[in-house]
């Protein structure tokens, strides 16, 4: 299991100043950036263009979480925009294994996604191929929503079926983390760790994040 990392979700950031936003997490490990595309999801934020701003607007790298349909055509524009993981979902990818070599093989890390229905076990064999697998906690979709228990059970297989096959794939949870959740989340084998609405309705956004690393840490013991 890889040390813990916290990833703030700029989804409930202020959209009009992101710049000056993800400033105030100068602590986080990663910058987590969701694309949404109306489609995948029925919400929608921002592409390339806009992630490639940011990118050059904060020292922090940039974690982008692609919740959109044509993943297959388009994830490589965000390593080329600068990101340094790029997440693409499952349910959504046409040929995984391709894409993550894609990925890989353009110097960026390879994620990807599943929905809370989507089980990770057809996926055991793909594990070799990803620097990270991301457990979804929420429907994708909205910030601000409730943690869904039901997926813990998911995140500790994840974790054995890693410890199987001996890799260093990290395991990344996303939705409804909070200073009451991440615990649960950690003791169930999780090592990365997204948070939005937690993170910046805070009124210190960079203390909430040491808040939710130390409470990582200590529910892994
Ligand atoms: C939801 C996004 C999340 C979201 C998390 O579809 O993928 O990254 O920003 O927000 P919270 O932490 O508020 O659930
Ligand atoms: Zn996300």
């Amino acid at each position: 299991m890889g040390h813990i990392q916290i990833t703030p979700s700029i989804l409930n950031a202020d959209f009009a100043r992101l710049g000056a936003e993800v400033g105030r997490i100068g602590s986080a490990d990663w910058v987590h950036v969701d694309v949404m595309d109306n489609h995948f999801v029925p919400n929608l934020t921002f592409g390339p263009t806009m992630v490639e701003a940011l990118a050059r607007s904060t020292d922090v790298p940039l974690d982008a979480h692609l919740m959109i349909e044509d993943a297959d055509d388009n994830a490589l524009a965000y390593v080329e925009a600068g990101c340094g993981s790029v997440t693409f979902h499952v349910e959504a990818a046409k040929a995984p294994v391709r894409l993550a070599r894609e990925i890989r093989a353009h110097g960026a890390r390879a994620a990807m996604a599943l929905k809370p229905a989507t089980p990770i076990d057809p996926y055991e064999d793909l594990l070799a191929e990803l620097d990270m697998v991301l457990v979804m906690t929420v429907e994708p979709g909205f910030g601000g929503q409730q943690f869904l228990d039901l997926c813990l059970p998911k995140i500790r297989r994840a974790r054995e079926l890693m410890d199987k096959h001996g890799v260093e794939t990290w395991l990344q949870v996303d939705g409804g983390v909070s200073l009451d959740t991440i615990g649960r989340c950690a003791e169930a084998g999780a090592d990365v760790f997204v948070a939005g609405s937690a993170v910046y309705s805070a009124d210190d956004p960079d203390r909430m994040v040491a808040e939710l690393r130390a409470r990582a840490e200590a529910a892994r013991g």
